[in-house]
């Protein structure tokens, strides 16, 4: 099975759990349209897998985990649906699909992405009773400051104020690409590490491994956005460069990007050696997936 397929099957696991997380909830039904639009529309869950993934490493059984892996989608796809707003990248395609705004009006798609968010720390705290109380206040807090203000927030916040501004350095972008990404990518292999009960080395590990993905992933993203296509990507290409949008490859290159981002994957696998299995064998795989998808 290739990386691509293991990675569409556990995302599949997460997929299904959808279905139900917002039955029965009394929430209106124009909102919940829009909220089940943008969360149905596909997606490569790699957060929720990260997740599982890490939790199942440290022995958890996914069924405990999966509440708690797919509040970090909901809280992704918020971020989404708010980062193709008009005020901000003001972008009409997502996942394949036209953009939350663009189908439900930009009142909706706020909302929609509000919702979103809180809704994902519901989910959290209703993870499974097997899972101790003190483990799953750790992992929320975590995931909290990840989402929060000194992470995807303050990231996205730091992006607005370098489009269109000349001169940002390296280290500047590295932070910025750390909050508004690599946070929301850090957090899931933490939290499955906390979930499962791990060690403090183990959750270290974690931390290492997420933080160095995190930054290769959004590098990868600024690259595609470049070379990449629309129809693959299922989101339009070029529009970092329309908007004067600060990214590795406009500072750098592409072929400096890609050595870049290599590095990161080669240092996260370094932090996966202890770890010997499915899972371990399933998360170096997916590392080197994610600069495989520039190559
Ligand atoms: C896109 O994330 C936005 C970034 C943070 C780079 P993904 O590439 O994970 O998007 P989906 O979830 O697969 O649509
Ligand atoms: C977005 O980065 C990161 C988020 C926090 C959503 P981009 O603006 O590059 O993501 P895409 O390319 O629109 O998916
Ligand atoms: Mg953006
Ligand atoms: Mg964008
Ligand atoms: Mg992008």
């Amino acid at each position: 099975m290739t990386i691509k397929e293991k990675l569409r099957l556990r995302a599949a696991t997460v997929e299904e759990f959808f279905g139900t997380a917002l039955q029965d909830k009394g929430i209106p039904p124009q909102l919940l349209e829009a909220m089940e639009y943008s969360l149905k529309a596909g997606g490569k869950r790699l957060r929720p897998v990260l997740c599982l993934s890490f939790a199942m490493m440290h022995g958890a059984a996914s069924i405990d985990i999966r509440s708690f892996a797919c509040a970090f989608e909901f809280i992704h796809t918020y971020s989404l649906i708010h980062d193709d707003l008009p005020a901000m990248d003001d972008d009409d395609l997502r996942r394949g699909k036209p953009s939350n705004h663009k189908m439900f009006g930009e009142a909706v798609a706020i909302l929609a992405g509000d919702a979103l968010l809180t809704e994902a720390f519901a989910l959290m705290a209703k993870t499974s009773a097997f899972i101790p109380s003190k483990s799953i206040l750790k992992a929320m807090i975590e995931a909290t400051k990840a989402a929060g203000a000194a992470g995807m927030v303050g990231g996205q916040t730091i992006d607005m104020g370098f489009t269109a501004r000349e001169g940002v350095s390296l280290p500047e972008l590295r932070d910025m690409h750390a909050r508004k990404t690599g946070a929301l990518i850090t957090a899931p292999c933490v939290c499955g590490a906390i979930l499962a009960q791990a060690s403090t080395e183990d959750i270290r590990r974690a931390r290492e491994y997420g933080r160095e993905i995190g930054i290769a992933f959004q590098i990868v993203d600024d690259i595609l956005d470049v070379v990449g296509n629309e129809a693959d990507l299922g989101k339009p290409v070029g529009s970092d460069e329309a908007q004067g949008k600060s990214t590795y490859p406009a500072l750098l290159g592409i072929e400096e990007s890609k050595r870049l981002a290599e590095e990161r994957i080669a240092t996260a696998l370094e932090s996966l050696s202890p770890y010997r299995g499915e899972h371990a064998d399933f998360l170096r795989e997916l590392a080197a997936y994610i600069v495989e998808r520039v190559n």
